[in-house]
C-alpha cells in the first residue's frame, strides 16, 4: 500500500512555451512507411488524393502533427533528390541498401512529399545527404524547393509542374553521420556541417532552421565538438553561427540492443526494464543540454531529438529489414514518459520526432491493406495535443515520495506527470507505470479557481493490449470521472498502467 503523492501546480506561474514541434513526426523510405503506409499511387482502390492515402492524412490532421521529417534516417544519406523528380515513368530505380535491400522506384519524391505536407498542413523537415551526396547537390535541392524567378533550379521545378516555390522551414545536414551517414568522427563531421551549411542559401526570404546531425544516445563528445565548432555565438565578429540546432537520437528498448525483444509478448521484468530505458531520455536531455549550456548559456541553439521511440523485434513473418512492430499500452506509457520529459526541457528542446509515423517502429498508425489502425501511441499524441505551444506549468511533487522501483542499478519513478496552460485552460498529464497497483495522486492547484475538470484515460485490462484490424478499438481513450476540485485540491486514483489527462477550465 503506497501513500498518496501530492503534486503542486501554480496555475498562475506559466513558464517556457512547449514548442508544438516536440510533437513532430518522421517518415522514412523504410518498409511500408512511405509505400503502402502513406503513398499508394493514384490508381489504388484505397481512397487517395494524388496517391496519398486519405485515411492517413485525416488521422494525422486530427492530432495536428506540426512537422514531418523525411526522407530518412539512414535512407537520407543515400538519397539523391534528382532521382525523385520529373515524370514518374522516367525516374530511375535504386536499391535501398539500408532497409530490406529492396528496389526503390522513386515514385514518391520531392513533389509528393511537399504535397503530403500541404495536405497535412504541416511543416516539412527535410534531411539532406551528406554521407554520399555533394555540397552542390544539397545547395541545388534548397534552390529547387525555395527559389522563385528564373534560376536554373526554379526553372526545373516549373518544368516538373510546380510554379511557386515552397516554404521549407527545417533543414537537416545529414543523418547519423557517426554511423550509417558516413561513419565519421565528430571533428570531421563538424567541419563538413559548416561547409554544407554555408551553401544552403536562404532564397526569397525562406528562413532555413538548420539542424546539424547530432549524437547517438550519450555521446557527449559529439555534442561538445559541434558546439565548439558551431561558429561565433558571442563576440559579434561572425554574423551568424553555422547551424541553429543540434540533433540527438535515442531509442527505447529493454535489455541489450540485440537480440530484439517482442513488442507484444513480454513479462513484468522486461516491461519495467523498458520503462527504465524510457526514463533515460530525461537524463540525456539534461546532460546534452548541460554540455550546450557551457558554450551557449542563453540557449540560442536548439536541441532536436529527431528520432525517438521503442525498437522491438519485427512482427513474426515480416521482413526483418522493414522494422514493422505492434504497439501496446507499454508503448503508450513510453510515449507519455517522453512527452513529460520534453515538456520539462522546454527551454532547450525545440523539436522531437517519433520514429516513425506509419508501419515502422513505434508507429502511430498501422495499415493492413485498406484498413487503418490507430495505435495506443496515436492516442497519447491526441490526448496530449493541448500541450502544443502551451506554457509549461511546473508540477512539483511534495510530501509522500513518489512510488519508485529499482530496475538494475536504477531507481525509476512509477508515476510521471507534466502540465501546461493556455488561454484560460490547463492540461495535466499523469501516468501510472505500475503494472499492478493503482496510485493516488493529489493535485494541489494554486493561483486560479478551477471551474471545470474533464478527465480522460487510456488503459486496458492488460498492458499487452493493442489494436488490430479485427479489434481497432481495444485501446482507445475513455472519459474518466473526476470529483470536483475542493479547496483547490483534486484527488485522483490512477489505475495501474494508465495515462490520465485532466483538462481544467480556469475561472
Ligand atoms: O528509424 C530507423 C533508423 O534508425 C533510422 O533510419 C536511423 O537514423 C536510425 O538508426
Amino acid at each position: 500500500e503506497t501513500q498518496p503523492s501530492t503534486a503542486v501546480i501554480n496555475l498562475d506561474v506559466p513558464g517556457h512555451t512547449i514548442s508544438k514541434h516536440v510533437y513532430g513526426h518522421f517518415a522514412e523510405h523504410l518498409g511500408h512507411c512511405i509505400y503502402d503506409g502513406i503513398f499508394v499511387g493514384e490508381d489504388s482502390p484505397i481512397p487517395n488524393v494524388r496517391g496519398i492515402r486519405t485515411d492517413v492524412v485525416d488521422a494525422l490532421k486530427a492530432i495536428e502533427i506540426p512537422n514531418l521529417r523525411w526522407p530518412g534516417g539512414c535512407f537520407a544519406d543515400e538519397y539523391h533528390w534528382r532521382d525523385g523528380v520529373g515524370p514518374r515513368s522516367e525516374r530511375p530505380t535504386v536499391v535501398n541498401t539500408h532497409w530490406g535491400d529492396v528496389v526503390e522506384d522513386n515514385s514518391f519524391g520531392t513533389h509528393e512529399f511537399m504535397d503530403l505536407c500541404e495536405q497535412l498542413g504541416t511543416d516539412p523537415y527535410i534531411c539532406g545527404n551528406v554521407g554520399s551526396g555533394t555540397v552542390r547537390e544539397m545547395a541545388d535541392w534548397v534552390e529547387y524547393l525555395t527559389r522563385s524567378g528564373s534560376a536554373p533550379m526554379s526553372e526545373l521545378r516549373r518544368t516538373n509542374g510546380r510554379e511557386e516555390p515552397w516554404k521549407v522551414p527545417f533543414w537537416g545536414i545529414g543523418n547519423e553521420s557517426w554511423g550509417c551517414g558516413g561513419n565519421m568522427r565528430a571533428e570531421y563531421y563538424a567541419d563538413l556541417a559548416r561547409q554544407y551549411s554555408t551553401y544552403c542559401r536562404e532564397h526569397d526570404g525562406n528562413k532555413l532552421y538548420k539542424i546539424a546531425g547530432g549524437a547517438n544516445i550519450d555521446d557527449y563528445h559529439w555534442t561538445e565538438t559541434l558546439m565548439k565548432t558551431l561558429g561565433d555565438l558571442g563576440c559579434g565578429c561572425n554574423p551568424r553561427h553555422f547551424f541553429d540546432a543540434i540533433s540527438l537520437h535515442y531509442y527505447t528498448y529493454p535489455g541489450e540492443w540485440e537480440p530484439k525483444q517482442s513488442a507484444t509478448d513480454f513479462d513484468a521484468e522486461t516491461y519495467y526494464d523498458t520503462m527504465r530505458s524510457a526514463w533515460q531520455v530525461d537524463e540525456l536531455l539534461t546532460r546534452h543540454g548541460n554540455v550546450m549550456d557551457v558554450y551557449d548559456p542563453s540557449k540560442r541553439i536548439g536541441l532536436v531529438l529527431d528520432e525517438w521511440g521503442t525498437w522491438f523485434a519485427v512482427e513474426p513473418g515480416t521482413n526483418p529489414g522493414f522494422l514493422y512492430q505492434q504497439n501496446t499500452i507499454r508503448d503508450a506509457l513510453v510515449a507519455s514518459v517522453h512527452f513529460d520529459s520534453f515538456h520539462r526541457h522546454a527551454d532547450r528542446l525545440v523539436m522531437a520526432n517519433i520514429a516513425q509515423t506509419v508501419n515502422v517502429l513505434q508507429a502511430v498508425l498501422l495499415t493492413d491493406g485498406d484498413t487503418l489502425i490507430k495505435t495506443p501511441t496515436y492516442h497519447v499524441f491526441e490526448m496530449n495535443k493541448g500541450h502544443q505551444d502551451a506554457q509549461l506549468l511546473q508540477l512539483s511533487w511534495i510530501g509522500g515520495a513518489l512510488p519508485t522501483r529499482t530496475v538494475g542499478n536504477r531507481e525509476i519513478p512509477l508515476v510521471s506527470g507534466s502540465a501546461s496552460t493556455t488561454a484560460g485552460r490547463a492540461l495535466i498529464s499523469l501516468s501510472n507505470l505500475d503494472l499492478e497497483a493503482s496510485h493516488e495522486v493529489i493535485v494541489d492547484l494554486r493561483g486560479h479557481r478551477v471551474t471545470d475538470v474533464a478527465g480522460r484515460i487510456l488503459t486496458a485490462g492488460a498492458v499487452h493490449a493493442h489494436n488490430t484490424a479485427d479489434q481497432p478499438d481495444a485501446v482507445v481513450p475513455r472519459s474518466f470521472d473526476v470529483a470536483n476540485v475542493t479547496d483547490g485540491r483534486l484527488a485522483i486514483e490512477l489505475p495501474a498502467h494508465s495515462l490520465v489527462t485532466l483538462e481544467l477550465t480556469l475561472g
